[in-house]
């Protein structure tokens, strides 16, 4: 029988792919950030359209390079709009970047999540721009309240890259959560990323004396200023916000890192984490880090809210983002707030040496998101 001629016109029908866009640093030096995030949106979608997808129709991920420039994830936002006519966007990693894919996602009213973007910026003043992680006040107190309680530190130094609106705003929030709890910045410098050279603001740290080192920037700049400190003669700490998580630093770093600290979104051996680490590691080979677990939350909020909005257009979309409370994140329970953040509990991990000689974070201690409510 000839099947082909049987089914002629009446070819069950394909259901159409819903569009979803990403932009991320797939290269450059912040190329780990768009990778891990890109893996963790493709294995959420990966289930998801294996249940199904959204009302039968499956997700297609369409993902752009962004190469970590500001004027590349604006064009890449644009083409996935403008071109691909994409339902939604998930993205950036890095808070410059979102802020510039951010402004285009409200032009065009195109919703976007970002997974791991954690400076206010970047959701202010745009309705159509969310995140499923913490903010960088926050971030900030949990570091200096780790340094004042846990380490019993008061004086620390800061060298802070001026290019990022990451690092700034660390770096601002920092100082004034540290103040306030008694603490002293005894030494404040700038660099700019990609730099190579870091002797003369580490001369000048090394002269000041603070017990702890504040370098909230980047793993690449993160792990050349470790090597160079411990060369300087700097032997105390380093503390790094999120922007320190790639399995990156501790290969470059090595021994110049081990015994610093950073705080993060999650910690590979949280035991909450284990069955998505599980998936991850069943299916990359690798470990997750934080990345992971924030891109497949974000692709799983946004598969959620496709299913229950009024139809895919932007504005119904947005609305039931919008409305978040409560939704189980492997990174923790997500509730967007009014000013479309979420509040989630900061980690603190420390580089520290495995039996196989490989440098990499252990959990430490977590700071609850309503521990910030007495600074509020
Ligand atoms: N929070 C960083 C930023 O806003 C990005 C980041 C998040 C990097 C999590 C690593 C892990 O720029």
């Amino acid at each position: 029988m000839a099947c082909g001629a049987m089914l002629g016109g009446m070819a069950p029908r394909v259901a159409e792919p819903i569009k979803v866009g990403h932009y991320g640093s797939m290269t450059g030096s912040e190329a780990t950030f768009g990778q891990s995030t890109d893996k963790g949106i493709r294995l959420a979608i990966e289930e998801i359209n294996a249940k199904g997808g959204i009302n039968g129709r499956p997700i297609e991920l369409i993902t752009y390079d962004t190469k970590g420039d500001s004027g590349e994830a604006g064009k890449a936002v644009t083409r996935l709009i403008s071109s691909d006519k994409v339902v939604a966007v998930l993205g950036e990693v890095a808070s410059s970047l979102s802020i510039a894919g951010g402004a285009v996602c409200q032009q065009y009213g195109v919703p976007m999540i970002t997974p791991s973007s954690t400076n206010p910026r970047v959701t202010m003043g745009k309705d159509y721009v969310f995140r499923v992680c913490f903010t960088d006040d926050f971030q900030a107190f949990a570091l200096a309240k780790f340094v004042k309680e846990n380490l019993k530190l008061d004086k620390a130094g800061i060298l802070y890259d001026q290019k990022q609106a990451y690092s700034k705003g660390l770096r601002d929030e920092f100082t004034k959560a540290f103040k306030k709890m008694g603490g002293s910045i005894v030494i404040d410098q700038a660099y700019s990323g990609g730099d190579q050279d870091f002797s003369a603001q580490l001369s000048a740290i090394a002269a000041a004396a603070p017990d702890v080192l504040l370098v909230p920037g980047y793993y690449t700049d993160g792990a050349a200023i470790a090597i160079q400190a411990r060369k300087k003669g700097i032997k105390v700490p380093l503390l790094g916000g999120d922007g320190w998580d790639s399995e990156q630093l501790g290969k470059i770093a090595g021994d110049a890192i081990v015994g610093s600290y950073y705080s993060n979104h999650s910690a590979p051996d949280q035991p909450d984490m284990k069955d998505f680490v599980d998936k991850y590691q069943k299916k990359y080979g690798q470990m997750p880090d934080a990345l992971g677990g924030l891109g497949y939350d974000a692709a799983n909020l946004l598969a959620d809210a496709l299913r229950k909005a009024a139809s895919l257009g932007g504005k119904d979309v947005r609305d039931v983002l919008a409305g978040t409370s409560g939704f189980p994140g492997v990174t923790g329970s997500i509730t967007i707030d009014k000013n479309r953040n979420a509040s989630k509990a900061a980690v603190i991990v420390q580089m520290a040496k495995t039996e196989k000689g490989d440098v990499q974070p252990k959990y430490v201690a977590s700071v609850a998101p309503d521990a910030a409510g007495e600074k509020k």
